[in-house]
């Protein structure tokens, strides 16, 4: 029996390994840590809740006396737990150093010296490289973040790192590009411009939407980590990428062409201050140990569409009742205006 420790498991990329991991290993006990902020939902977890191998723990990861044990009783610990939005991170950073760093770091500390753990995943991101005008990142180039939240994931990378120089715990550190598929937050590019256009609200495309994004299906992902776990090598760096690069306005006129809707839904705004404008990866290194992208960006779209529209019952209320999610997207766009 080998027991994992999930944290952010309630959280969108992590409800959707706690699904895969309890199909995939029927001999792991999964145990989700979450402190469900405003993105973090149980309703993201409602079709394992009463799986007997899977527990949930409602703590945040820095609250040590709670996390720490969690910590030293796993085989495995994969840290998903962060603040995650860029544009909340612009707004204020201040919940983005203390989750993604000092969290962090509380979990490390816990890992120290912890006899069982023989994996700790750090999931990093491609936006510690910054923004990439020409070529791919490989594991080895320079960080350069531009923006809090992409800062505070760099900080969180290498503090990782130096817990294995230093002390030996077994980090590997993943970089994926960004995610899409179901149970992601309304607030990110593809389910905010699905369910907009489902709503026939506009679809905000920041600056002249030809910003670069590459695009990895969650479940691919989530294999990619499957396989990092079994055969990563202790203090490495492996990037994840879907090997799908496509302009954000090529990405909005897809959504609305999937759903039928017509392009005057498309809003100009105002820029992301400091706005990426390119990420891509090399994932060599990842395809080297025997893991290739399955999904293919289209049909992963297309499907992702489609559980937005069966599903209404998990984004609706997000989007009509919660008074912070309405509170967030008035203050946000009336800052913003048009471009
Ligand atoms: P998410 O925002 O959907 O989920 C984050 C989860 O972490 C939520 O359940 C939240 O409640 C939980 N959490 C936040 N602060 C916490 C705390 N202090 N203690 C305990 N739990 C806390 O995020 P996501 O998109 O699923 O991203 C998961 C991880 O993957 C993050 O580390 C992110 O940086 C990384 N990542 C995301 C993407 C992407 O495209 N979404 C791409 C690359 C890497
Ligand atoms: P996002 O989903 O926030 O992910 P990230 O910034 O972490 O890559 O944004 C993806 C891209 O979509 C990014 O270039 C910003 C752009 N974007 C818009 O044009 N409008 C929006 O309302 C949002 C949220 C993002």
């Amino acid at each position: 029996m080998t027991k994992v420790l999930v944290t952010g498991g309630a959280g969108f990329i992590g409800s959707n390994f706690v699904r895969y991991a309890l199909r995939q290993h029927p001999d792991w006990r999964v145990t989700t840590l979450d402190k469900l902020t405003y993105c973090g939902r149980l309703e993201n977890l409602h079709d394992v809740a009463d799986d007997p191998r899977h527990r949930f723990v409602k703590a945040d990861i820095r609250d040590a006396a709670v996390s720490a044990p969690l910590v030293r009783e796993s085989h495995i610990v994969v840290h998903f737990a962060a603040e995650t939005h860029v544009d909340r991170s612009i707004q204020s950073a201040d919940e983005f150093i203390q989750t993604d760093v000092l969290g962090t770091f509380a979990l490390l500390e816990a890992a120290r010296g912890a006899k069982a753990l023989r994996r700790f995943v750090q999931i990093s991101t491609d936006e510690v490289y910054g923004s990439v005008p020409t070529g791919a990142s490989k594991e080895t180039d320079e960080l350069l973040p531009r923006n809090p939240y992409s800062a505070s994931k760099a900080a969180a990378d290498r503090l990782a790192y130096s817990y294995w120089a230093t002390y030996k715990v077994p980090v590997v550190i993943t970089r994926a590009s960004n995610n899409y598929g179901p149970y992601q937050f309304p607030e990110k590019v593809i389910p905010l411009f699905i369910t907009n256009a489902l709503e026939d609200q506009g679809l905000p495309l920041y600056g002249d939407g030809l910003n670069v994004r590459d695009w990895l299906h969650v479940e691919d992902h989530c294999r990619a980590l499957d396989l990092v776990i079994e055969k990563g090598l202790d203090g490495q760096v492996y990037n994840i990428g879907g090997g799908n690069e496509v302009p954000n306005i090529d990405l909005t006129r897809r959504i609305l062409a999937l759903l039928g809707k017509p392009e005057t839904l498309i809003r100009p705004v105002a820029d992301r201050p400091g706005h990426d404008r390119r990420y891509a990866l090399d994932t060599a290194k990842l395809q080297a140990l025997g893991w290739t992208p399955r999904c293919e960006f289209d049909a992963g779209l297309a499907a992702t569409v489609e559980w937005y529209k069966a599903n209404p019952w998990w984004w609706e209320p997000i989007k009509r009742q919660d008074p912070a999610y309405r509170a967030y997207y008035k203050a946000h766009y009336a800052e913003r205006g048009p471009a």
